[in-house]
C-alpha cells in the first residue's frame, strides 16, 4: 500500500495531460503496483488508449474506468480506492464537477503546461482551483511540469520562470519534451517505457518525473 492518488490535471486543452497520465499508470504497473486509472474525461481518450493496448493483449493490463461525472468518481473513488496501490485520475481539459471532485480527493494533482504564454497564462485558472480544493484537501499537493518542452532555446526556462510565480503549485524542473516517440507511444495505448524503438532520451524524462513524483 502506501499508494497515491494523482490527478493529471489542467484548465487547458491539448496539454498533455492524457500522456502523462498513462505513462504513469503504466509506469507503476510495469513496477510491479496494482493501478487504476481513471479517465474522468468526457472525450475519453485514456480509456481508447487502454482499450488498444487490451485488444494487443499487452501486459501489464491496465484497469481502468470512465467516470466524467463528478459525484460519480467521487462515490467510486471512496467505494474502490482500497482496491489499488496507486490511482491515475485523467481530467478533462475545463473546468467540471470531476476535476473539482478529483482534486478533493487526489493527494497529488500534477500540471502539465507547454512553453507558450497562453498556457502559462492558464496555470492560473487551475491554481484558483487548487487553492479551493484546499479548502476540503489543506494535504493536496500540486506541481507544475512542462511537457510539449521545445528542444532548445529559452522559452522552457520562461515558462518555468512565469509558472514560479503561482504560489498555489510549485514548478517541478523535470520537464518532458515534445518528442515523436512519446505521441506514438499514447496512440497504441503504450508507455515510453515500452514502445520500440526505445527513445532512450523519453524514457529518461519519464524516469526522472517518476523518481520526483514517487
Ligand atoms: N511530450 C510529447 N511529445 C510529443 N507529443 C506529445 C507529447 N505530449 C503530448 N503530445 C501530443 O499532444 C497532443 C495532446 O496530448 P494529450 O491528448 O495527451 O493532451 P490532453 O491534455 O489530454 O488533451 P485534451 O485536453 O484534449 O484531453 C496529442 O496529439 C499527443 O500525442
Ligand atoms: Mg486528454
Amino acid at each position: 500500500m502506501g499508494g497515491k492518488i494523482i490527478t493529471v490535471g489542467a484548465i487547458k486543452g491539448g496539454v498533455g495531460k492524457t500522456t502523462l497520465a498513462l505513462n504513469i499508470a503504466i509506469a507503476r504497473a510495469l513496477a510491479g503496483r496494482d493501478v487504476w486509472l481513471i479517465d474522468a474525461d468526457r472525450q475519453d481518450t485514456a480509456s481508447t488508449a487502454l482499450a488498444i493496448r487490451g485488444e494487443a493483449g499487452r501486459q501489464p493490463a491496465i484497469a481502468t474506468a470512465h467516470y466524467p461525472d463528478g459525484s460519480q468518481l467521487r462515490t467510486q473513488l471512496r467505494h474502490q480506492r482500497g482496491k489499488f496501490e496507486d490511482i491515475i485520475i485523467d481530467a478533462g481539459g475545463r473546468d467540471s464537477t470531476a476535476l473539482r471532485a478529483a482534486l478533493v480527493l487526489s493527494d497529488l494533482v500534477l500540471v502539465p503546461f507547454q512553453p507558450r504564454s497562453l498556457d502559462v497564462w492558464a496555470v492560473a485558472d487551475i491554481a484558483a482551483l487548487i487553492e479551493e480544493a484546499r479548502a476540503l484537501n489543506p494535504e493536496l499537493q500540486a506541481l507544475a511540469v512542462l511537457n510539449l518542452a521545445d528542444p532548445a532555446g529559452t522559452d522552457n526556462d520562461d515558462a518555468a520562470a512565469a509558472v514560479a510565480d503561482y504560489p498555489a503549485l510549485q514548478y517541478l524542473n523535470t520537464p518532458i519534451r515534445r518528442r515523436k516517440s512519446v505521441a506514438n507511444a499514447a496512440g497504441n495505448g503504450l508507455s515510453v517505457l515500452e514502445q520500440t524503438p526505445r527513445d532512450e532520451k523519453a524514457i529518461m524524462e519519464l524516469n526522472t518525473l517518476m523518481q520526483s513524483i514517487f
